[in-house]
């Protein structure tokens, strides 16, 4: 696509009011893994995700025309302030000063909150930088009324990019690519809806996250990904990653169900190895994240029932399969996994939609 980051500069003269928008934006899990960046969060390979839809961050903004010299920000989670995570966002909104340069005239509340646990383990910066770019690109739709909304939600993309590389991929429905590769209009600087056609099965695909451990990680996702830098396996990790990218795509036009149960848990063992063979090396998996692997192979060789996993950054599994095995399954991981969960806890999501304006009140 032939976009630079100066077409996201907004040729803006106009004058400001006070306004609202409010946001529901989802969490994805990567089939392909994006590990390793470079530039300003831009990928070293191509990834696809699926969106969510019960994991997601709702935000909502209010803006207005500064009262005094400096804009004020004002941060609220869950109604009430947080420091730490505010940081986040005043950070997020600096970086994105050129392509928003109307914040500095505003006075701005950000409220969010989260549908999951925030120490859940379960990544929160896809759903609520994405949350947060979309309430920022509602303040550029009230001042440019010829935005379409094909241009809303690519800006939203780019500038959610900037805020976390994954929620790039948090701004449309099903299935979303980031990055360049050779079969399709893919780009670094934002996320596009997967191009290529996705069989009926995986567009009501079922993910249970198993929550194995809620503590903070040991190791950040941006400092793994700046260990891929001189990692030894790096360039073939990037090449490997194009491949079951292309390799993906006869799968989900097919509905190719053992083919995605191949390629996506290589993907997830793939960038746990990577972070083995990192230097220095760090391992994210706990002794319950192999329990359940375990018994997720032994279930699907005795049941036929084509369960898979995939995993983030952490010691989660994400139990993945197709939406008729729900009751099954179900039975399954509460009879043979919930007592690997921290405190039995587990999340019931599914292929989503992709993110939701709310109504304001
Ligand atoms: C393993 O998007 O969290 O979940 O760009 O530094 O914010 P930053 O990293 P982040 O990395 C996610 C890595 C991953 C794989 C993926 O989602 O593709």
């Amino acid at each position: 696509m032939n976009l630079s980051n100066e077409s996201f500069v907004p040729n803006w003269s106009g004058s400001l009011s006070e306004g609202k928008a409010a946001w529901k934006s989802p969490s994805n899990i990567a089939l392909v893994k994006y590990w390793g960046k470079h530039g300003i969060q831009l990928p070293n390979n191509p990834s696809v995700s699926f969106t969510l839809n019960n994991c997601n961050t709702q935000t909502s903004l209010q803006w207005s025309p500064k009262a005094g010299t400096d804009s004020k920000r004002t941060f609220l989670f869950e109604g009430e302030k947080n420091p730490e995570f505010g940081q986040k966002s005043f950070s997020f909104i600096e970086k994105i000063a050129d392509y928003a340069p109307w914040l500095k005239e505003l006075d701005l509340i950000i409220d969010t909150k989260n549908t999951f646990p925030h120490s859940s383990g379960i990544a929160s910066s896809a759903s609520g930088m994405s949350a947060l770019a979309l309430g920022l690109m509602s303040i550029e739709e009230s001042l440019n009324a010829d935005l379409s909304q094909d241009e809303f939600f690519q800006k939203a993309s780019f500038l959610a990019r900037i805020g976390s590389g994954s929620a790039s991929r948090s701004l449309y429905g099903g299935l979303v690519q980031w990055g360049t590769h050779k079969e399709s209009i893919g780009s670094d600087l934002f996320g596009t809806a997967y191009e290529h056609p996705v069989h009926d099965v995986f567009k009501t695909y079922r993910d249970t996250v198993l929550l194995v451990d809620r503590g903070q990680k040991q190791v950040s996702s941006t400092v793994g990904h700046g260990l891929l830098k001189d990692h030894p396996f790096a360039d073939t990790r990037y090449q490997l990653a194009g491949k079951n990218l292309s390799a993906f795509r006869p799968v989900f036009a097919n509905g190719d169900i053992d083919g995605f149960i191949d390629i996506v848990e290589r993907e997830a063992l793939m960038l746990h190895a990577l972070m083995m063979t990192s230097n220095p090396y760090f391992i994210l998996m706990k002794p319950n994240t192999l329990a359940i692997i375990e018994q997720i192979w032994a279930y699907r060789n005795e049941s036929n029932i084509p369960v898979s996993f995939t995993l983030d950054a952490g010691a989660n599994v994400h139990l993945l399969f197709p939406s008729e095995y729900e009751q099954k399954v179900s039975e399954f991981v509460d009879s043979e996994l919930v007592g690997y969960c921290q405190n039995k806890q587990y999340i019931c999501d599914h292929v989503g939609s992709g993110p939701e304006r709310l109504n304001n009140d």
